[in-house]
């Protein structure tokens, strides 16, 4: 039976650029694992897209003297165009402002209503009484009162990470104009976590034992310092998703509380959109299922608490609601959470608004898309936080990508297409052929494995190691110059190093696509590796939205050792990376302009 795997990839805001530390953190882990998965013949379903809602945007529009859905529009296209040229290969990339979205969510709410997670209590809330307006919980900063940290947001802390009740920061003041604001009575709906926490410790406590350490210890450690409180899930906005209660029309749902929603509503839109409108099931209905969700460590409690509260709570009535099929199936838990640490750059924490960053589509200005790959990959902070250097870019770049994999691969075609222009016919392989295909072919374990279980930094590193075997192996063996004695031996090393390289180009392929595309063609493939990118238009009572989908087409990419057919014509080789000057490392330095003040890095 095929196995289905949901990646759910962190929402972006549609309210800000993306830059190589949102990259790293999610988007392109999440591309190389779902890329390994199809690859692998797995029912892949990657899936995201634009949060639109929440006061971030609102607070931008009013700036600007336009309407939020402006800004949510602007952001979106760049998201979309960024994907494309980066290789993020979502089945679907949609946003939450869609009708079908507020379906899911308003149903979800429901669904919580009916099996009584939910209460409503009238409480006091940060009002601006300069703005005239509530205050949402990201607008109002002061001091923890658990770690004592001065800069913390009302509803959340950065420094201890813990989920803050707002009423209690302490010398609050609003992020918009510094004012003091006061508490003001208004009614909400809460999620009544202590009801379902229970539950959510043993779904923790069952996925600990394989679970990123730093994972497990901020969420499990957040249920057993304090447990759970209950949170409100509904806001005095007014862009947003309406709460589906006679007499509530005018507040919406948290953003937080709808985006995460966005992960079944966005397999449901895909299946409407590929003409499968119960597709979805088979991710979100199917015990058998497994998905995992890939986001940056500031996102962990509402990825391992919030949203499986939300679907353990929901459950089986969800598709009872939905569907109209009763008895419901249970939604599919997270299978795993594989959140990223940080990127710093230079030695200091990324700042958008101080520009201390590197803009995705900015770097694709003046960079392929499979050497950022590379070197996001390389750097990525899996375990703990990492920088990304400038210098360490063009030296892994010109040491590592070009050096050992991109001229290995050329140098071979090179030699074979002038000398034979097709894949030789070898003789009788030696034992220290066999021996170099053995190791390569188990490559496919080994570095599948690490895949799969989404250790990607060390995956690479044994592609890597890999190819440095072929490089060896190709230096004891020289058949540049025994071609001169003996053609039919050179072909049956060039045979053997064909072969390899064409295995380590399927190795490569999540990490490096466009590169092992480009490849395969070398190689006299005429059918890619994977499918296709596609934009295109969705239309829904709200209007019109840009979609970006995966497109599998004829991909025939497969995670197996096949053999590379003795006497296919090969295609004349470019080069599949350049060597780049190490000088303009000092030149992106410079764009990079003077470190914030407040950085304490190694500069
Ligand atoms: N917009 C949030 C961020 O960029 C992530 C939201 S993930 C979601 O940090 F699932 F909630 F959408
Ligand atoms: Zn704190």
């Amino acid at each position: 039976m095929t196995e289905h795997v949901l990646a759910g990839v962190a929402w972006p805001y549609a309210n800000a650029y993306i830059h190589a530390g949102n990259l790293v953190g999610a988007y392109l882990p999440a591309d190389i694992f779902s890329r390994y998965q199809r690859l692998r013949g797995r029912a892949m379903l990657m899936v995201s897209g634009s949060d639109a809602h929440g006061t971030p945007i609102t607070v931008r529009a009013d700036q600007e003297g336009v309407s939020p859905e402006v800004i949510y529009r602007r952001y979106h296209r760049s998201f979309l165009d960024l994907f494309q040229k980066m290789g993020l290969a979502y089945d679907l990339f949609t946003s939450t402002h869609t009708e079908n979205h507020f379906k899911v969510s308003q149903t979800i709410f429901e669904a919580l209503r009916l099996n009584d997670y939910l209460f409503t209590k009238r409480e006091k809330q940060w009002y601006s009484t300069t703005q005239q307006r509530f205050l949402p919980d990201r607008y109002v900063e002061g001091t923890c009162y658990i770690c004592g940290y001065e800069g913390a947001r009302s509803d959340q802390c950065d420094r201890c990470g813990n989920l803050l009740d707002p009423t209690k920061l302490i010398n609050p003041r609003s992020k918009l104009d510094g004012s003091t604001p006061e508490l003001r009575e208004t009614e909400h709906f809460y999620l009544d976590l202590p009801k379902l926490e229970d539950d959510v410790r043993a779904f923790l406590e069952a996925r600990a034992p394989y679970w990123r350490p730093h994972v497990v210890q901020q969420s499990l450690g957040l249920i057993r310092s304090e447990g759970l409180k209950p949170r409100p899930i509904s806001r005095d906005l007014d862009w947003g998703i309406p709460l589906p209660l006679k007499g509530w029309e005018h507040k919406v749902l948290y953003v937080w509380f709808e985006a995460v929603i966005g992960y079944l509503s966005a397999a449901i839109e895909w299946g409407h959109l590929t003409g499968q409108p119960d597709a979805w099931e088979q991710w979100w209905l199917n015990p058998e299922a497994r998905s995992y969700y890939f986001i940056g460590k500031d996102n962990i409690p509402f990825h391992a608490i919030m949203w499986p509260a939300q679907l353990i709570g929901a459950g089986a009535r969800f598709e009872e609601l939905f569907s109209g099929r009763a008895p419901g199936r249970p939604l599919v838990l997270p299978y795993d959470v594989p959140a990223n640490q940080f990127l710093n750059l230079e030695g200091c924490k990324f700042s958008g608004s101080r520009n201390w960053a590197l803009w995705g589509l900015d770097l694709l200005e003046r960079y392929d898309p499979d050497p950022l790959r590379y070197y996001l990959t390389a750097i990525m902070p899996e375990t703990r936080d990492t920088d990304w250097y400038w210098e360490d870019f063009f030296r892994r770049n010109n040491d590592e990508l070009v050096a050992t994999w991109g001229n290995l691969a050329h140098r071979v075609l090179s030699f074979t297409y002038k000398h034979w222009g097709q894949v030789p016919e070898p003789g009788a392989l030696t034992a220290e052929d066999e021996a170099l295909l053995a190791e390569v072919r188990a490559g496919f374990q080994s570095v599948g494995d690490h895949l799969e279980h989404v250790r990607l930094r060390a995956g690479l590193q044994e592609a890597m190691r890999l190819a440095a075997q072929v490089n060896k192996y190709l230096e004891r063996r020289a058949p540049w110059k025994r071609i001169k004695e003996d053609r039919a031996d050179a072909g049956t090393i060039l045979y053997t190093a064909l072969q390899a390289i064409d295995w380590l180009k399927v190795l490569f392929a999540p990490y490096l696509p466009f590169s092992s595309e480009a490849l395969h063609r070398t190689l006299g493939y005429t059918r890619p590796l994977f499918g296709r990118q596609t934009v295109r238009e969705a239309h829904d009572a709200l209007g019109t939205h840009e979609v970006l989908m995966y497109d599998p087409a004829d991909a025939t990419g497969r995670w197996e050792p096949q053999a590379l057919p003795v006497g296919q014509a090969l295609h004349k080789p470019t080069p599949l990376f350049r060597k780049l000057d190490p000088a303009l490392a000092e030149e992106e330095q410079a764009r990079l302009g003077d470190p914030p003040e407040d950085c304490v890095g190694k500069r």
